[in-house]
């Protein structure tokens, strides 16, 4: 098992199998305690500071009712990627320290760590846009380089956690803005994407 990425933000690890890629989303006490810090503040004895501990049955209370609601939104982002990709997601559960997700190897490079040219740019736009279609009534919703995998004449991406449903103007602002973050803000997403999203 090699460890791909650490994201110190959120608290969450991709690791890459045999076989497939596993992320994992940890649910620490201290990022428990920072997240409801503010919920529990009104919820608190009036003498109590916001820089005192936060009391062990709160953390707990919080861990249950967080786990509660990763668990929701991990069936609901199973449930979509079932329809638009079936066979990528391979497994995923919820343990006491967190929830994983494990799927599919998919093959290529990130776009990100190749030459653009404006025939790349082309070719990722219209990537995108397909992409964008296929996958109707959802949406993928971070079409940042880093997920976009390319396979000699062929694409596809990877990290589906946003995937969901938005409006179409904001896909074209979406992808607009990822675009725009390595193409240069004068890079321009035709308007199409509206009616196909
Ligand atoms: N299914 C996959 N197949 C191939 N590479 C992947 C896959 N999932 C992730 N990766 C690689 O691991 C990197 C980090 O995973 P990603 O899910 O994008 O994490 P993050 O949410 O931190 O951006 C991706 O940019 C990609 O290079
Ligand atoms: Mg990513």
């Amino acid at each position: 098992m090699k460890l791909v990425k650490y994201n110190w933000v959120d608290h969450r690890t991709v690791y890459l199998l045999e076989d497939r890629y596993r992320k994992v989303w940890h649910i620490k006490d201290k990022e428990i305690a920072r997240k409801y810090e503010l919920q529990l503040y009104g919820m608190w004895p009036k003498n109590h500071l916001m820089s005192d501990p936060v009391p062990q049955e709160f953390i707990q209370t919080y861990r249950r009712v967080w786990m509660a609601e990763l668990e929701t939104r991990l069936v609901k982002h199973v449930y979509i990627m079932n329809q638009i990709r079936p066979g990528y997601i391979l497994d995923y559960g919820v343990r006491p320290e967190g929830i994983f997700l494990e799927v599919k190897l998919v093959p290529g490079v990130p776009a990100q760590d190749l030459k653009l040219t404006d025939d790349f740019r082309q070719r990722i736009l219209e990537f995108c846009l397909d992409n964008i279609r296929s996958t109707q009534p959802y949406a993928h919703g971070d079409w940042h380089l880093s997920n976009i995998l390319v396979n000699g004449s062929d694409m596809d991406i990877v990290d589906w956690d946003t995937v969901g449903t938005y409006s179409s103007r904001e896909v074209h602002a979406k992808l607009t803005k990822d675009l725009q973050s390595y193409f240069g803000q004068d890079f321009v997403v035709p308007l199409t994407v509206l009616d196909s999203a």
